[in-house]
């Protein structure tokens, strides 16, 4: 059944006030419910409809007196009055038997919950929907040592606690978390002198593991003071490590709930990348208490207005916190390897959906990070003090609401007066648009004409132009600036600009700071490129530069079989070694374009990519590159390596980054010899898994993972890292084989969602491996998506999106994959989760 935002109808009843009462059980526990409900006199639906699903009803009343409504398997609907009445609702679940991990579960002995989008719902008969705001007030009975719930603590005793939220929200925002669990406290006053008690509650064990989350946290809290405004609300704020969780983390108010691999963190378990990570969630669902909880989605088609907002602003944290321009150019990477994947294939949609069959289908990289480069473009075409402005009336304005995405533009009409009907076509087209850019230079005067396009997607064959801001600067043939960096507003289907006054043809720099999620299509020389990569002022673009080099060199080595393009090999080189380089900048200049970008740019410019021979190029030029560098790779790896106790600052990481990436060309040359002594010598994580990856793709690192799975096998989230290296690591012909032993690892667990992704996650992710011929990677990922579609669906329904570029590959690998999608598409009793997506990918 498919959902519609023009069918968007208020509910019919407000509700004044919740009261719940849980009483604890694993298999048997007991939800009360009084609820306050006053009807809405000019309701258009006066249907007393509430969500319920998999709950057994004991017993309901309004107003005191015996009610038996008409349950179905979505909810119940009952005769309510015309006046204000109170609701009183007592149903039983199990929590024990709940493998979705969607209401209240329980992980590992304790209990927990996710609610969003749609799942207060397996919890108590509600109106769940976020447009439904109340104030929450919630009694916990169990025998755990630790009870909690959203809003501040009001009480507790022998077996019970109770809690109240003073601030209204949606049931999606509702979490309860008991167990015996460890909290690491601190404090944080907030800046009009609020004192308010932070803490982190984790499994004993772990209590080492959470102070760097804290930091996070007490950052978060900070810079959101600093740069928006905006201050804490409840005395108490609490996070809570779980071990089971869908996704990365979750929003509830006052009582964010982690994927403890979102928050736990130390030296010796954790990389770089991870503690990097572990911030930027941490921020993000902090600054969620504002973009999410006090102001709200109405729909869930408005999902976007809370989580591009507030992708948005985490990454404008990180970028504050370490390296802008490290931190841009790694979300673009992430951008065109996730979204531009999903924008040009048969799950693309739009940043605002129009319609939906399961929304957990919809939490993609579209809404969250190209809803956050929608709000990058917005600022940039109206300037950082327009948007601080917008940005204010917008608190202001819908404080306590549950707002659309025409209030938001709204707000930015009105501070600035400006006309955004045709920048809302960002939210209602999907699909990447193109944009060909060709120039002139005639009599001091130099032209560049932009022609932007976007193709089709799945229900939307046509696209009108859209507005994009695209920054521009000009670079003399000496390589100084001859003009600085400008916003050209391009809004016409065809436009040209106009520079005057230049006394020589000068060389474009274009989309700086990749200024919109468009590709840029334009015809220019690798001396052109080879000329920005050594000159251009903007860092965005100087990698960019590179990046573009290292993939026509690669593609013209798949295609025609050339060798890697000897004037890119120099300046790469010549980069690498430039010690007045910031070391993060000089590691993504050298990690090499991913070899799913690489079949989708094959794809586009009309040839059938092979995955094989993608592969083997990446191999050869890797090759070519540390031969070249025979000599100088030993002092750049000693250059690079980081003296001293470790340290997740941004300085430290890019160094160790540029490090690994020494490592691995140096094991091409040596053997493994020097990561086999960087193995034994590790003291923490990063270095350690470094290692252990460079022998492993090198086929040397049997003795060093049997030492790994000696020392970590206690940690999960360690093991996590043992699962998926050994299938990111494996050859072409030996991945799926491998993957599917690992499966039998009686440490292999479907139901843990880290799990099941450390070995498909990282089977899908391995291009040629996975689309190794024969198609036996298809075959493991598919039985396994269908054995975890029963216990699972969302985690199921996720994965399914490794099918989506299949349409790119040639008719025997199409074969294949259609044969598993309908394998898939066949299974009795398929999750609609399940159902859609595989629907989907076959007919988008
Ligand atoms: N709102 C959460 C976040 O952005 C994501 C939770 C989504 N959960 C889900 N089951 N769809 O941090
Ligand atoms: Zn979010």
């Amino acid at each position: 059944q498919t959902i519609y935002l023009k069918d968007y109808t208020p509910f019919g009843f407000q509700v004044d006030s919740v009261h719940l009462t849980f009483h604890l059980s694993p298999k048997a526990t007991r939800v009360v419910s009084r609820i306050e409900f006053t009807p809405q006199p000019d309701a258009k639906d006066k249907t007393f409809f509430l969500h319920g699903e998999q709950l057994k009803l004991i017993a309901a009343k309004i107003d005191g007196q015996p009610v038996s409504p008409a349950v179905t398997p979505q909810g119940l609907t009952c005769d309510a009055p015309t006046e204000p009445f109170v609701w009183e609702a007592e149903v039983e679940i199990n929590p024990q038997g709940n493998t979705a991990l969607e209401g209240l579960y329980m992980s590992n002995g304790m209990y927990c919950t996710q609610c969003e989008a749609e799942g207060f719902r397996k919890i108590t008969f509600y109106p769940d929907r976020p447009d439904v705001m109340s104030t929450f007030t919630v009694r916990i009975e169990g025998d755990e040592k630790v009870l909690l719930s959203n809003g501040n603590p009001t009480g507790s005793g022998e077996g019970w606690a109770e809690w109240h939220d003073p601030w209204p929200k949606p049931a999606y925002l509702f979490a309860l978390v008991a167990g015996d669990l460890i909290n690491h406290p601190d404090r944080f006053t907030t800046k009009s002198g609020k004192d308010v008690e932070l803490n982190i509650w984790v499994r004993p064990g772990d209590e080492d593991k959470c102070a760097f989350g804290m930091e996070a946290l007490i950052k978060s809290m900070k810079w959101d003071e600093d740069v928006y405004g905006l201050e804490y609300d409840l005395d108490i704020f609490n996070i809570v490590a779980v071990d089971d969780f869908n996704m990365g983390a979750m929003e509830n108010k006052g009582l964010n709930i982690f994927n403890s691999s979102c928050v736990l963190a130390s030296p010796e378990t954790s990389t770089d990348a991870n503690f990097e990570r572990i911030e930027a969630i941490i921020a993000h669902e902090y600054f969620h208490n504002w973009t999410g909880n006090r102001i709200t989605c109405r729909d869930w088609f408005q999902l976007c207005l809370k989580e591009g907002l507030t992708v948005y602003r985490d990454s404008q944290f990180t970028s504050d916190m370490r390296s802008a321009s490290v931190k841009r150019i790694s979300d673009v990477i992430d951008l065109r390897g996730r979204q531009f994947a999903e924008d040009n294939g048969p799950l693309a949609h739009q940043v605002r959906p129009e319609s939906f069959q399961e929304i957990n289908n919809f939490y993609t990289a579209t809404i969250y990070e190209k809803g956050a480069e929608v709000i990058g473009m917005l600022k940039r075409l109206v300037g950082d003090d327009a948007y601080a402005k917008a940005v204010a009336l917008y608190f202001e304005r819908h404080d306590g609401q549950a707002c659309t995405i025409e209030d938001w533009l709204q707000v930015f009409e009105d501070s600035t007066g400006r006309d955004l009907s045709q920048f809302s076509k960002w939210y209602s087209q999907a699909g990447t648009p193109r944009i060909k850019v060709t120039d002139d230079y005639a009599d001091g005067t130099y032209t560049l004409t932009l022609e932007q396009s976007t193709p089709p997607t799945p229900g939307q064959p046509d696209k009108d132009p859209r507005v994009i801001p695209v920054a521009v600067g000009l670079l003399g043939q000496n390589g100084d600036e001859v003009r600085e960096t400008e916003v050209l507003e391009l809004t016409e289907a065809k436009q040209s600009f106009t520079f005057e006054g230049l006394s020589a043809k000068p060389i474009p720099s274009v989309l700086r700071e990749f200024s919109a999620p468009v590709i840029l299509e334009r015809e220019t020389t690798n001396a052109e490129r080879a000329f920005l990569l050594a000159h251009d002022s903007d860092s965005f673009n100087r990698w960019e530069a590179g990046n573009t080099l290292a993939k026509e060199s690669r593609i013209a080595m798949v295609l025609d079989g050339a060798a890697p393009d000897a004037d890119y090999l120099d300046a790469l080189i010549k980069l690498v070694r430039d010690d007045s380089l910031d070391p993060a900048f000089r590691s993504l200049v050298l990690s090499p374009p991913s070899q799913s970008d690489l079949a989708q740019t094959l794809f586009e410019r009309g040839h059938t990519p092979d995955p094989q021979a993608i592969y083997d190029a990446a191999e050869t030029f890797a090759q070519t590159l540390a031969e070249a560098m025979t000599d100088s790779l030993p002092r750049l790896y000693a250059d690079t390596t980081v003296q001293g106790d470790y340290s997740p600052d941004a300085a430290s990481a890019g160094k160790r980054d540029l490090n690994t990436r020494i490592l691995s060309l140096l094991t091409r040359l040596d053997g493994g010899d020097q990561a086999a002594r960087q193995y034994a010598d590790a003291d923490n994580m990063t270095v350690q898994n470094a290692a252990l990856a460079s022998l492993l793709k090198a086929e040397k690192g049997a003795e060093q993972s049997q030492t790994f799975f000696d020392q970590w096998q206690g940690d999960r989230l360690v093991m996590d890292k043992w699962f998926g290296l050994q299938v990111a690591c494996a050859a072409p012909a030996k991945a799926a084989g491998l993957a599917e032993d690992l499966t039998k690892h009686a440490l292999f667990d479907m139901k843990n969602p880290n799990r099941f992704r450390a070995v498909m996650g990282a089977l899908a992710m391995n291009q040629a491996g996975f689309h190794y011929a024969g198609g036996a990677g298809y075959k493991l990922l598919t039985d396994n998506l269908i054995a975890l579609d029963a216990l699972n669906p969302q985690t199921t329904a996720r994965m399914c999106a490794a099918y989506q570029t299949w349409k790119r590959y040639d008719d025997t690998r199409q074969g294949l994959i259609r044969t598993q999608l309908e394998r898939i598409a066949g299974t009795e009793n398929l999750s609609r989760d399940t159902s859609e997506m595989v629907t989907r990918i076959l007919n988008g």
